[in-house]
């Protein structure tokens, strides 16, 4: 049973609005029907089982009255006239018997050829009482059907009896007629109310049914669909709500796509704004960046055609990118937008905005494939302020490019002439001034050989010393000039050499370390370069320092070339000097650091009080080397 009403509800479930509501329509007019045609049956075979014993009982006890003389004279005609009388205006009298007060049957309607049974006749006596009794019930069982036997006394007994059977086949005949009526009319109005159900659920389905392929076309994203309300109860009610849904789903869609545009313009613009960023880097590419974000511009603002002009210091930078379709209708109409300004003349969906830093640099000319709303528009401007700053930027980067390189072409020239003049002074010391002292050397000894008195020898003698102590002097400050072993065997012979005098005059260890560089020459500007930056970085240690240790490391690694110098002197603080002011005096480390960077290399210094200083030239990338 539970697994029957398991099967009932889930099937029931399953089943669609329309099949339930029919269902449960003829359902319960079946069942309607049903019980009451039982309860009917049921009631109507009491009462009319009732009806039926009052009737024999009256027809018993009639027969019995008017009976009584008929059966008294024996007038069996008059008995038979009125049996027959009875028997015609009740048609559920299955037999009427009469005997006289001995039981002997007088007459009966059996037929001619049958006899009263004995049994039949035993079955209701009246007990042997009939004075006490009117009449007597019994109900029993024939093969005619059940039967309703009254026996009824004629004068009290003495003239005889009346027995009268009735059948109840007649009873159950009504009912079986009763009972068809009932079903034809349940019929009837079952299949009436079955059309009416039908009609109704297909009234409600269609409703039901709109609203199903309407939430269909919402949840496949069409919010454009109606909901048509055809009623106001509870599925219009259902529908109009839904109708408000769809609505508000809208409103909030149209909301999102707003923001969303706002969004993808913001993405757009910041983008773009990173992509000009990015070009005001790369300022060797500007011309390529801008014609890119004049493309990327088209893409994201859909436009038609985009003008972007700047004119920079030295360079005029122009891009159009124009497509065919253009929004005035034709090729030629998008090219007018270009001119259009000449013109002063604007058409709805085009957008002028000069560039501009202290005065016009430039324009940004639009059209649009629809007309622009504000937030386009103000994105366009926001625009074109940022290519005026990239472009101002741009502007100064060249400025400052090109002072630097005339400052790095005006330092090559400073440093060429020290150097030729260095050069020249050296050759003067060593070819003029030492020719001279060399020969005051030659005449001093001729006059000491013409010597009259040991004074004057004496006194010559000093003089020649000092004279040779000032040609030694002489011969270093030319050497350390220009020391003509730096042009003629180049870097390393020439750092050998003058730490081997570096370590005559101070007393202080040298150690150098050569990796990758025998042999190798290099330009002449970055051997001087190098050989005046370890000679100013020993001047350094020895006068300042008080080191007792140097070690330079020479490197040459792939074409570049390195240098360490490192002493283990008291040490200073380097930022300091680096950064302060640019002093007459103190000018050896700033010298260092720009001539090393006129020559594409950096310059580190590393030092710290009492422990010692170390300075790294990186970076420097020889050109035309030379072997040997
Ligand atoms: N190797 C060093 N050890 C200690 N102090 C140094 C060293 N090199 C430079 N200095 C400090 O830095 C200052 C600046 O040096 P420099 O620019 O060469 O100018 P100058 O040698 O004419 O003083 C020096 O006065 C000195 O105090
Ligand atoms: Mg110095």
């Amino acid at each position: 049973m539970k697994s029957f009403i398991k099967w009932f509800v889930t099937s029931l479930k399953n089943k669609s609005v329309k099949t339930k509501v029919l269902g449960i329509t003829i359902g319960l007019v079946i069942l309607m029907a049903l019980t009451s045609t039982i309860i009917l049956r049921e009631i109507l075979v009491v009462k009319l089982s009732e009806d039926l014993d009052r009737r024999a009982v009256s027809i018993a006890s009639d027969l019995s009255a008017r009976g009584t003389d008929y059966t008294l004279l024996k007038d069996i005609v008059s008995l038979n006239n009125l049996i027959q009388d009875t028997m015609s205006n009740n048609p559920d009298i299955e037999y009427i018997f009469i005997a006289d007060e001995n039981f002997n049957i007088v007459i009966h309607t059996f037929g001619s050829d049958f006899k009263v049974s004995e049994k039949l006749i035993n079955i209701n006596l009246l007990d042997g009482n009939p004075e006490k009794y009117s009449h007597q019930l019994v109900t029993f069982q024939s093969e005619a059907g059940t039967i309703h036997d009254v026996i009824s006394p004629m004068l009290e007994g003495e003239v005889g009896f009346v027995r009268v059977g009735l059948n109840e086949k007649q009873i159950y005949k009504t009912i079986d007629e009763i009972t068809f009526i009932i079903i034809i009319s349940t019929i009837s109005v079952g299949f009436i109310g079955f059309m009416i159900s039908f009609l109704l659920t297909k009234v409600m389905y269609r409703d039901l049914n709109h609203l199903i392929n309407v939430t269909k076309k919402v949840g496949a994203g069409d919010l454009q669909c109606k909901v048509e309300i055809n009623s106001k109860d509870e599925i219009g009610l259902l529908a109009s709500e839904f109708d408000t849904m769809i609505k508000r789903l809208k409103y909030k869609n149209e909301e999102n796509n707003k923001y969303l545009n706002v969004l993808k313009l913001r993405n757009s613009e910041l983008s773009l704004l990173h992509q000009l960023a990015v070009s005001s880097v790369d300022l060797h590419n500007f011309n390529k960046h801008i014609e890119s974000t004049a493309i990327r511009l088209m893409e994201e603002l859909n436009l038609n055609s985009c003008f972007i002009e700047l004119n920079l210091a030295d360079e005029r930078i122009s891009t159009f990118k124009g497509r065919s379709n253009c929004a005035v209708g034709d090729n030629k109409a998008c090219e007018n937008c270009l001119f259009f300004r000449e013109n002063n003349v604007l058409h709805d969906k085009q957008l002028y905005v000069p560039i501009k830093a202290k005065t016009e640099i430039g324009q940004i000319n639009v059209c649009f494939g629809n007309k622009p709303d504000e937030t386009t528009k103000k994105f366009i401007h926001s625009f074109s302020r940022q290519l005026s700053v990239i472009a101002e930027n741009a502007r100064l980067w060249k400025e400052v490019k090109y002072k630097e390189e005339l400052r790095i072409k005006l330092l090559e020239r400073v440093i060429t002439a020290q150097e030729e003049e260095r050069k020249r002074i050296a050759r003067e010391l060593h070819d003029e001034t030492s020719q001279s002292i060399t020969s005051i050397i030659v005449g001093l000894t001729l006059l000491e050989e013409q010597s009259v008195s040991e004074k004057m020898t004496q006194d010559i003698v000093d003089i020649k010393e000092v004279s040779q102590k000032t040609l030694d002097e002489i011969h270093y400050i030319s050497w350390s000039l220009r020391p003509s072993v730096l042009d003629d065997l180049g870097l390393l012979p020439a750092i050998k050499k003058y730490v081997i005098e570096y370590m005559k005059k101070y007393d202080i260890d040298v150690d150098i370390q050569v990796i990758g560089f025998h042999q190798l020459r290099l330009l002449s500007i970055i051997e001087v370069t190098i050989y005046r930056v370890i000679q100013e970085a020993l001047t350094n240690a020895a006068r300042h320092a008080k080191a007792e240790n140097i070690s330079i490391i020479l490197k040459h690694v792939n074409g570049i070339v390195s240098v360490i110098i490192e002493d283990d002197g008291v040490g200073f603080n380097a930022k300091k000097v680096l950064n302060g002011k640019l002093t007459k005096d103190h000018l050896g480390l700033k010298g260092m650091q720009e001539r090393i960077e006129s020559i594409g290399g950096n310059l580190i210094i590393e030092s710290n009080e009492g422990i010692g200083t170390t300075i790294y030239v990186k970076d420097i990338v020889i050109g035309d080397e030379t072997n040997g």
